[in-house]
C-alpha cells in the first residue's frame, strides 16, 4: 500500500506529493524551486551543455543535430499533445537546409476538461521547457521559438516570462548560447482561452494575429506553418521529456516504459478520486495502480467507467480499465485512446447521459463554425442529448444520435469534429441502457437505483428493486 499521508496538498498545487513512480520531470519540485538556481542543482541544462560540448568532465564533443534527432528516435517518446504523434519523427520532418526563417512552437494551450499537467510544468518548472525547447531549436537548425500559452492562467504566462529572463541572463538563451555558435531566441504568447487554439494549426493563425481556426492540412506545418515557413510544434511535456533523454540516452528512456511508448507520462487524474492531482509514472504502469496513487474512487464508492485520455476519449467501463496499462497502444486496443492524459473517473453515482451532456455542451460551444458538420453536428448532438436527458427523447433518438456522431468523424477540417463524436458513440457502446432507460422511463436510471425499495424475492433469486414513483410533475429525474 502507497503511505498516503505523504500527501499534503492546498489544492492548487498538484504534483507536489511522493506519489510519482520514476519521475523524471516533477523530481524534487515543492511549488518554489522553480528558478534557474533550484533547476541547475537538480541538474539543469547538463543536457544542452552536453550537445554542445561544454563544460564536459573528459572534453567530449557535443552531439551533432542529427546524433540528437536519433536519439529522441531511439527513446520512443510519443507526443503529449493527445495524437501520440513520434517525436524523433516529426523532428526529422523539418527541412534544416531550408534558408529562410524556420520556426519553432511550444503548444502549451491545454484547454482540454480534466488536463492539468502542462500549466504545473510552466509554473514549477519552467526550465525544463525551456531546455528542451534549446535542444530541440539545435536539432532542427531553428532560431526563433515561440510559447503559447493558455489565456486563462496569466500568472503562469508571467512567470514563464521571468523563467525566459534568467535563461537569458545565464546566457542559455539568445546569441551565441553557451559561448557556442548557435544561437536562439524564445518569446512567450499569451492566448485567450480559446479551446480549439490548441488544434496547432489554429494556434499558428493565433500566434500571427488571426482568428484562431485551424487551416486545411496538408500543406502540413513542417513545410508551411507560423508565417507560411516550416515550422515544428510540440506539446509542453513533449519538450520537457527531451533533457532526461539526452542525459541518459534514448536507450533508457526506452526502458522505462515499453516499446513504441518510452519513457514517464504525466497523468492528471480527476473526477471521483480521493486525491486528484498529476501523477508521473512510466507508460505500461497499470491503471489500478494510478488510481492507488490517487487515493482510490472517492469515498470508497464502486468505479463505474473512465475516460483515460482527456474528453474527446471514449469513455471504458471500469472492468476494462481495472486490466489496462496506461499506455498508447493497450488504450487504444481497447477502442479509446491515451490523448492528452486526463483521466477523469467515474463513480456509480454518474449518470452517462449527464456526462455526455456536460461533454456534448463543451464540443458545441468550443467549434469554430468553419465547417458545416462541425459547426451544425456538434449542435445537433448536444440538442439531441438534451432531449434524451430532459425525458423527451424518443427511442429511435439513440441510433440518430450515433448515425450524427458517425456523419461528423473524418469530415472535418481539424479533429475538433471527431473528438465531438468519438464520446458520444463510446457512451452508446457501453452505456447504451441509461440512455434507453431515460427514453423509455423519462428518467435517470442512475437516480431511479439510488432510491430503489429492497422487496424480497422467493428464497435463493436475491434481492429485487422496485422505483420508488416520483411525485406527481416530476417525471424529469436527472
Ligand atoms: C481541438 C484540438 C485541441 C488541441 N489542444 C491541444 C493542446 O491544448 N495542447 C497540445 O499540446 N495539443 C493540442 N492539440 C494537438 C495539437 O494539434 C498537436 O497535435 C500537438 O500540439 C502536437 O504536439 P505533440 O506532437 O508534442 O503532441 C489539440 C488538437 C485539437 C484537434
Ligand atoms: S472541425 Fe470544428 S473546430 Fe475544426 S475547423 Fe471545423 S468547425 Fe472548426
Amino acid at each position: 500500500m502507497i503511505d498516503l499521508s505523504r500527501f499534503k496538498t492546498t489544492g492548487q498545487q498538484t504534483c507536489f506529493h511522493g506519489r510519482h513512480i520514476q519521475p523524471q520531470i516533477y523530481t524534487g519540485l515543492d511549488g518554489r524551486n522553480w528558478r534557474l538556481q533550484d533547476y541547475m542543482a537538480r541538474g539543469g541544462y547538463s543536457a544542452l551543455k552536453k550537445i554542445l560540448g561544454v563544460d564536459q568532465p573528459d572534453g567530449a564533443a557535443g552531439m551533432t543535430p542529427d546524433q540528437v534527432i536519433a536519439e529522441v528516435k531511439l527513446s520512443a517518446l510519443r507526443g503529449r499533445g493527445g495524437a501520440g504523434f513520434p517525436t524523433g519523427l516529426k523532428w526529422s520532418f523539418m527541412p534544416r537546409q531550408f534558408p529562410g526563417p524556420k520556426y519553432l512552437v511550444c503548444n502549451s494551450d491545454e484547454g482540454e476538461p480534466g488536463t492539468c499537467k502542462d500549466r504545473d510544468l510552466l509554473a514549477y518548472n519552467p526550465h525544463i521547457v525551456i531546455e528542451g525547447m534549446v535542444i530541440a531549436a539545435y536539432a532542427m537548425g531553428v532560431k526563433t521559438g515561440y510559447n503559447y500559452i493558455h489565456g486563462e492562467i496569466f500568472e503562469i504566462y508571467e512567470r514563464f516570462e521571468q523563467a525566459l529572463e534568467e535563461a537569458r541572463a545565464a546566457g542559455c538563451l539568445g546569441e551565441r548560447i553557451l559561448g557556442s555558435q548557435f544561437s536562439f531566441e524564445l518569446h512567450a504568447h499569451h492566448g485567450f482561452g480559446a479551446y480549439i487554439c490548441g488544434e496547432e494549426t489554429a494556434l499558428l493563425e493565433s500566434l500571427e494575429g488571426k482568428k484562431g481556426q485551424p487551416r486545411f492540412k496538408p500543406p502540413f506545418p513542417a513545410s508551411f506553418g507560423l508565417y507560411g515557413k516550416p515550422t515544428t510544434i510540440n506539446n509542453t511535456e513533449t519538450f520537457a521529456a527531451v533533457p532526461w533523454i539526452i542525459n541518459h540516452g534514448g536507450q533508457a528512456y526506452l526502458e522505462c516504459g515499453k516499446p513504441n511508448n518510452g519513457g514517464t507520462k504525466i497523468f492528471s487524474v480527476v473526477g471521483d478520486v480521493e486525491r486528484p492531482g498529476n501523477f508521473e509514472v512510466p507508460l505500461g504502469t497499470p491503471f489500478a495502480t494510478l488510481l492507488e496513487l490517487a487515493g482510490g474512487v472517492k469515498g470508497g464508492r464502486a468505479l463505474k467507467a473512465v475516460i483515460p485520455g482527456g474528453s474527446p476519449a471514449p469513455v471504458l467501463p471500469a472492468k476494462t480499465m481495472m486490466d489496462m496499462t496506461m499506455d498508447y497502444d493497450a488504450i487504444a486496443k481497447a477502442g479509446s485512446m491515451l490523448g492528452s492524459g486526463a483521466v477523469i473517473v467515474m463513480d456509480d453515482t454518474r449518470c452517462m447521459v449527464r456526462s455526455l451532456l456536460r461533454l456534448s455542451y463543451f464540443y458545441q460551444h468550443e467549434s469554430c463554425g468553419q465547417c458545416t458538420p462541425c459547426r451544425e453536428g456538434t449542435g445537433w448532438l448536444w440538442r439531441l442529448v438534451d432531449r434524451i436527458e430532459h425525458g423527451k427523447g424518443r427511442p429511435e433518438d439513440l441510433d440518430l444520435l450515433d448515425s450524427v456522431a458517425e456523419d461528423i468523424k473524418g469530415r472535418t477540417i481539424c479533429a475538433l469534429g471527431d473528438a465531438a463524436a468519438m464520446p458520444v458513440q463510446g457512451m452508446l457502446k457501453h452505456f447504451r441502457d441509461e440512455f434507453a432507460y431515460h427514453v423509455e422511463h423519462k428518467c435517470c436510471m442512475v437516480a431511479a437505483a439510488a432510491t430503489l425499495t429492497p422487496t424480497p424475492l422467493p428464497e435463493g433469486e436475491g434481492v429485487a428493486l422496485t422505483p420508488t414513483p416520483l411525485p406527481e410533475g416530476e417525471g424529469v429525474n436527472s
